[in-house]
């Protein structure tokens, strides 16, 4: 039966970084709602018009907005293909959705893993951040370089580009409204006996590693 799970953490708590590790390592999907919407801005979507201000920002987009981008998204897999939830839900109502949206494609939520990180870290984490132009992949200048420097390991592309919102300023907004907004739905899911909690300042490999013994488990 194939894995559905929610990465859960704040800006640049690595959500990505562990995303991408698992669409390589074990065939999963990756659906990372930040991903998409910077796709529509670029493409200059109506989708993309709205939200470009709004994430420029570093506040949510809205609700109707992300929940039809991740209903139309999965539609578009089938049952057997492992989905990863990265930066979605991000609000109660989201969250809301969400079971909806599993219970009409036959599908069932198995982890919410929350990235537990210190808040100092964020800031040095995201200023360092660059990611493939063409795949999305995240790398940072001093903790996670490409192996071979300028090609991006998962395609070969040898485009970077650095994001928008990355700077000192709206990554503040971007934890108020984390704090605010997301870390409300954690005791939903806690309710529901699905939080694992993974230490997110360990290094890279070793997130990787409890992420994995948690979902061979
Ligand atoms: P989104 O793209 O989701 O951004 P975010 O939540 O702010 O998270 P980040 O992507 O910044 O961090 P990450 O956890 O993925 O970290 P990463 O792995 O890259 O959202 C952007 C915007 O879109 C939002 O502000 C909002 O406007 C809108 N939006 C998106 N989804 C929405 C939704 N559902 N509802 C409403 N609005 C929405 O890692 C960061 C850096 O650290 C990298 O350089 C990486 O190499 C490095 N790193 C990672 N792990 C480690 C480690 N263990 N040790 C050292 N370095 C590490
Ligand atoms: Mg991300």
């Amino acid at each position: 039966m194939a894995l559905n799970i929610i990465l859960l953490g704040p800006p640049g708590a690595g959500k990505g970084t562990q995303a991408s590790r698992l669409v390589e390592d074990a065939g999963m999907v990756q659906l990372s709602t930040g991903d998409m919407l910077r796709a529509a801005v670029k493409a200059g979507t109506p989708v993309g018009l709205q939200a470009k201000a709004v994430m420029e920002a570093g506040e949510l987009v809205s609700d109707e907005i992300v929940n039809a981008l991740i209903d139309e998204t999965l539609d578009r897999l089938s049952p057997d293909q492992g989905v990863i939830f990265d930066g979605y839900p991000r609000t109660a109502g989201q969250a809301a959705s969400l079971d909806g949206l599993l219970g009409r494609h036959g599908r069932k939520l198995d982890h919410v893993i929350e990235l537990d990180v210190d808040e100092d870290a964020l800031v040095d984490r995201i200023s360092g951040r660059f990611s493939c132009a063409r795949c999305s992949t995240p790398y940072h200048d001093r903790y996670n370089q490409p192996e071979v420097a300028g090609v991006c390991d998962l395609c070969g592309s040898t485009e970077f580009k650095r994001r928008p919102d990355d700077n000192a300023e709206t990554v503040r907004t971007r934890l108020a409204e984390y704090r605010a907004k997301t870390a409300p739905i954690l005791p939903i899911y806690e309710a529901r006996g699905l939080v694992r909690h993974v230490d997110g300042m360990a290094p890279i490999e070793k997130v990787g590693a409890a992420i994995d013994a948690l979902l061979e488990r």
